[in-house]
């Protein structure tokens, strides 16, 4: 696709995703990841969907089921398929040994978790400069919130440690998720304890749901320069 072609990553990130497609079998229930190494993958499925495979999704984003529709791939809802095969979904930073997550820079990250809280395996699909020693090193913690106190809502996340910056889209208007929120980026630094973080950050009033996924992860496809690995979490 002509669209990944400015990121110089994006080759690693393809490799990443379609070895992630091959784990999908005829017959499976599969939650599509959003961002854009989950848009080569969704591409990849796409491909195969259109030399016989047969198989159902849920997407995690308008985005991404806008992507699998245009493949033809069938899309179905919680409400027939309630458990999922196996999600696979890219991420933001992977933290070395936990395979923890910080995920949501693309906005998705409420649908994600929910995909991934439904799904036998998550299979998370990166290329290697997303794995960091601490989660929070490079990228902030993306929070939803309601749009409703949402000033009151970041004075609180203040008050837990972060800088909080409001997500605006590219034209400088505030950023709206497909849930109708609005995201709020939490700078922390390197974290400590992001499974405390994650309890702290879920009692906040306001907060709808973070970028923060602690103890999820099947495994990891890493794309390096070497060639790919697997993690699985320890
Ligand atoms: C979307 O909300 C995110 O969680 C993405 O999965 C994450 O940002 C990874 O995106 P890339 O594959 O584009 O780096």
């Amino acid at each position: 696709m002509s669209t990944h072609n400015a990121d110089p990553r994006a080759e690693l990130k393809r490799q990443a995703a379609i070895e992630a497609a091959d784990m999908v079998k005829e017959g499976m229930v599969v939650g599509l990841g959003s961002g854009s190494t989950s848009a080569f993958m969704i591409e990849e499925l796409g491909r195969r969907w259109a030399e016989g495979l047969r198989f159902c999704a849920i997407p995690t984003s308008e985005h991404s089921a806008e992507q699998a529709r245009s493949h033809g791939i069938k899309l179905v809802t919680f409400a027939t398929h309630p458990e999922i095969d196996i999600d696979i979904d890219g991420a933001d930073e992977v933290e070395r040994g936990t395979l923890n997550l910080i995920k949501g820079l693309g906005g998705a990250l409420f649908r994600e978790k929910i995909v991934a809280a439904a799904s036998r395996r998550f299979v998370v699909v990166v290329d290697d400069s997303k794995l960091v020693d601490r989660l929070g090193a490079r990228v902030p913690v993306p929070v939803e919130v309601a749009s409703f106190g949402w000033t009151s809502t970041a004075r609180r996340l203040e008050a837990l440690g972060a800088r909080v910056t409001q997500r605006l889209d590219r034209s400088g208007n505030v950023f709206v998720t497909d849930g109708g929120n609005m995201i709020l980026d939490c700078h922390f630094g390197e974290i400590a304890d992001s499974e405390k973080l994650q309890l702290q950050l879920d009692r906040v009033v306001g907060v709808i749901e973070t970028g923060l996924f602690i103890g999820r992860t099947s495994e990891v496809i890493v794309a390096t320069a070497g060639g790919l690995q697997r993690l699985r979490a320890s």
